[in-house]
């Protein structure tokens, strides 16, 4: 067997997460170690994309949610911005085949209006397409920031309040659930940074409460199957305490 099946055996052997956020960082700063194009980084990054996709389907991940462009990467140079978009489009299309032969819905969280055409357009296809698939639902978050979630969630629920659909007396955790783009998956269990920068940057504030946080130093473009395995085998040591102590969580566990 090799290293990376064996990894994922013992991924398995424990319980496994059921839904892993990353946050694919270091791109840029892979490329310029290298004297490279930034844009280079993005492109040896889909490459990490489609193994760490492949692994998580393999250890039994129900979700997998991927930070590609959060609403504050538009303020990048504008050939930086194009140039993602451009892979984007290119990922979308020659995706389409692993994507429907591993049976996974592709999900998209953001505000995906804000996207050109030449990429809303192969979205909204494999979305449709991969819609009744049951296998992992692998979420792209795109033009993606959570306080832009959390707005939008709150003037939804004022509409539903106004329009007198809803009493103010009925928002509660379970409603701001279901208002917020990520109402059909679980609460993030694991949240992965790579490329060693330890902050959240705007990714996924209202579902990483209770969330446990894997910081790597490998850049995203070099973070592969192996890399991804260690980082769940890490998650699986921890023990998540939810505001109760070890002894109720032991005595509940017996
Ligand atoms: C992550 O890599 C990809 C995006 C944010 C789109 P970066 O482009 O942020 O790479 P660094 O952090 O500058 O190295
Ligand atoms: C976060 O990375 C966004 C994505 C990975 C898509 P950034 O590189 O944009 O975050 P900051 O600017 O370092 O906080
Ligand atoms: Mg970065």
């Amino acid at each position: 067997m090799d290293a990376i099946a064996e990894l994922e055996n013992r991924v398995k052997e424990r319980e496994v997460p059921k839904h892993v956020g990353i946050i694919m960082d270091g791109n840029g700063r892979w490329a310029e170690l290298r004297g490279l194009p930034r844009l280079e980084g993005h492109r040896e990054g889909s490459n990490s994309v489609r193994e760490v996709t492949r692994s998580a389907r393999r250890v039994g991940l129900e979700a997998l949610t991927l930070y590609a462009f959060s609403s504050q990467n538009w303020s990048r140079p504008p050939d930086e911005v194009a140039g993602l978009m451009e892979l984007l489009r290119e990922y979308l299309l020659k995706e389409r085949d692993e994507i429907m032969g591993n049976a996974i819905r592709l999900n998209a969280i953001g505000e995906l209006d804000k996207l050109p055409r030449y990429v809303k357009e192969p979205l909204d296809a494999l979305r449709a397409e991969s819609a009744t698939n049951t296998g992992m639902v692998l979420t792209l978050a795109l033009s993606y920031g959570g306080r832009e979630e959390l707005v939008h969630a709150a003037r939804a629920l004022a509409e539903r309040v106004a329009s007198g659909a809803l009493k103010p007396a009925d928002i509660d955790e379970a409603a701001l659930t279901g208002a917020v783009w990520t109402h059909d998956l679980p609460p993030v269990d694991l949240v992965i940074r790579t490329s060693g920068e330890q902050r959240l940057s705007n990714f996924l504030l209202w579902q990483t409460a209770y969330s446990e946080f894997v910081f790597s130093p490998i850049a995203w473009p070099d973070f592969r199957a192996r890399e991804f395995a260690e980082a769940v085998l890490h998650f699986q040591t921890r023990e998540r305490r939810f505001g109760l102590t070890g002894a109720q969580l032991r005595r509940a566990g017996t």
